[in-house]
C-alpha cells in the first residue's frame, strides 16, 4: 500500500469511516481530537452507523457535510448529495482512511473488495494507508470468518488499532471493545508522520566495496554495488535514526540526511567506523570489505617485465569482529555474502563476531545479490528460527531489517528491566 509522500502533520488530510456500531458515538472524540490537532477531516458514515450516532453530531465538529450515501437522497439534510464519482474524489483527495468503529461486516467487506455503499466503494479507490479501529462482540470477533478477513487485510498492509479486551456493550467480557480514541488518533499521526520507530538511534552502517592498491592504477575489488546498505540508511533516516555511512566508492548518491564519509581501503573504512562507534547505539556492516591486501603496493605502476607475477597479500582488520570486541550496549548487525551453506555460515559468523543478528544472502557467479536491486536473505539471530525473507527489492529487504534490528532493542529494553 503507498505511503511514501503523504503529506505531513497538520496539512495532512483524513477520511474517518464511521462503521454502525455501539461505539459508533466515540468516533465524535475522535474527531475532536484529529480536528485539534490540526487534520481535516471528512467523515463518511454506513447507513447503520446513522441509527447510532447522527451526522449532526459529526458536521459540527469537523464543519464538514458527512457523506452517508452513495446516492442522492435528500432525505438528510445535513448529508451531502453525493455526485457519482464523489467516491473517487474524496479518495483521492485525503492522505489517511480510519475506520472508526471498523464493524465485522466493514472488515469482511474491505477484505473481499466489495462495493455496496459510499464507504466501502470510495475505500476500494483510496490508495492510502488505512487503519481500523475494529470493535464489535467478542464471538464475533474471534470468529473464524473475521479472523481470515483481519489476516488477509494485515498481509495488504492495513494498520490496525485494537480491539481492546474489557466489558462490551453485549454483556460480554473480551476482546472487542474499540480502542481510546487518543490511542487511534495517536496510531494515525504514528502513520501520517511515518514511522519514527528508530528516533533516538544513532546507526553507523557500512556499505560498498573496498579498494586494496596494488600499485597507483590497479587495485584489488569486488562486485559489491552499495545498494543494500544504501537502502538500509536512507530507510533508517526515514524512521527517525541518525545515520553515519561509512562508504567504499559506490556509484551511488548519498541518501537525504545520511552523514556520509566516503572511503577507498579497508584501513580506512576501519577508522572512519572506529572513529564515530562512541556515537552509535547500533553499528550494521553490509560493506564487502576486502580480507586481504597487498602487502607491499608499489609506489610506481608495476611493469610488464616478469613473465609471471605474484602478489603478496596479508590479512586486513575484520571490522565488523573488532566491533563485536567492543559491542557494550550496542546492537550488532553483520552481514554474510555466502555461495553455499547459507544458514551455517551464518550461525558460525553471528558467533565468531559477536553479533546480534547476521543478514545472510547468497552472491551467485553473476553478481547476484550484490549488484542486482533485488535481494534474497535469511535473518539470523541466537534466539529466534532463522527468518528466510523472499526475494524483494533491497528498499523492502531494508525494511525486514531494520524492523528486526528493532525487536532486537525492545528485547534488549526488556532483558534490562
Ligand atoms: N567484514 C568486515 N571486515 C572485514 C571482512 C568482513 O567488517 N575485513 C564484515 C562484513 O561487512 C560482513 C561480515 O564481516 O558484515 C562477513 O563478511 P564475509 O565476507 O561474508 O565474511 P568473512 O568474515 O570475510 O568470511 P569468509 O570470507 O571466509 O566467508
Amino acid at each position: 500500500m503507498p505511503q511514501e509522500g503523504v503529506r505531513q502533520s497538520s496539512q495532512a488530510r483524513i477520511i474517518l469511516g464511521i462503521g454502525g456500531g455501539i461505539a459508533a458515538y466515540k468516533s465524535a472524540e475522535l474527531a475532536r481530537i484529529l480536528i485539534q490537532r490540526g487534520y481535516s477531516v471528512q467523515p463518511v458514515m454506513t447507513r447503520a452507523a446513522t441509527e447510532f450516532i447522527t451526522p449532526l453530531t459529526l458536521s459540527s465538529l469537523t464543519h464538514r457535510k458527512v457523506i452517508t450515501s452513495l446516492f442522492a437522497s435528500g432525505e438528510d439534510s445535513t448529508a451531502v448529495l453525493s455526485s457519482a464519482i464523489e467516491h473517487i474524489d474524496v479518495a483521492l483527495e485525503n492522505d489517511l482512511l480510519i475506520v472508526a468503529p471498523a464493524t465485522a461486516d466493514l472488515m469482511a467487506q474491505f477484505a473481499h473488495g466489495l462495493a455496496g455503499d459510499f464507504l466501502a466503494t470510495m475505500h476500494l479507490a483510496f490508495t492510502g494507508p488505512v487503519l481500523l479501529a475494529p470493535a464489535m462482540n467478542t464471538n464475533m470477533w474471534n470468529h473464524a470468518a473475521t479472523q481470515a478477513n483481519l489476516r488477509v487485510l494485515r498481509e495488504r498492509g492495513y494498520h490496525f488499532v485494537g480491539p481492546d479486551a474489557g466489558d462490551l456493550a453485549c454483556g460480554m467480557v473480551g476482546a472487542g471493545r474499540l480502542s481510546d480514541p487518543l490511542e487511534i488518533a495517536d496510531a494515525a499521526t504514528a502513520i501520517l508522520n511515518g514511522r519514527q520507530d528508530l528516533a533516538g538511534e544513532t546507526i553507523l552502517i557500512t556499505a560498498g566495496p573496498t579498494q586494496e592498491a596494488i600499485d597507483p592504477v590497479r587495485m584489488i575489488t569486488n562486485r559489491s554495488s552499495g545498494k543494500m546498505g544504501y537502502a538500509i540508511a536512507e530507510k533508517a533516516v526515514k524512521r527517525g535514526a541518525r545515520v553515519i555511512l561509512v562508504s567504499g566508492p559506490v556509484a551511488l548518491a548519498a541518501p537525504q540526511g545520511v552523514e556520509l564519509i566516503r572511503v577507498e581501503s579497508a584501513e580506512q573504512m576501519k577508522n572512519g567506523v572506529l572513529e564515530h562507534l562512541d556515537a552509535a547505539s547500533i553499528f550494521i556492516s553490509v560493506a564487502a570489505v576486502a580480507d586481504y591486501r597487498p602487502t607491499s603496493p608499489a609506489d610506481q605502476k608495476v611493469k610488464k617485465t616478469a613473465s609471471r607475477l605474484s602478489i603478496e597479500l596479508e590479512p586486513t582488520t575484520d571490522i565488523l569482529a573488532e566491533v563485536g570486541r567492543r559491542k557494550g550496549d550496542r546492537i550488532v548487525i553483520g552481514f554474510a555474502a555466502e555461495t553455499q551453506n547459507l544458514a551455517a555460515e551464518g550461525k558460525r559468523k553471528l558467533e565468531s563476531k559477536n553479533c546480534d543478528m547476521v543478514v545472510a544472502n547468497l552472491v551467485g557467479p553473476n553478481g547476484t545479490g550484490f549488484e542486482g536491486d533485488d535481494n534474497e536473505v535469511v535473518l539470523i539471530t541466537r534466539d529466534k528460527e532463522p527468518q528466510a525473507i523472499p526475494k524483494a527489492a533491497k528498499r523492502e529487504i531494508a525494511r525486514h531489517i531494520l524492523d528486526a534490528v528493532l525487536d532486537l532493542r525492545l528485547s534488549a529494553r526488556a532483558a534490562k528491566r
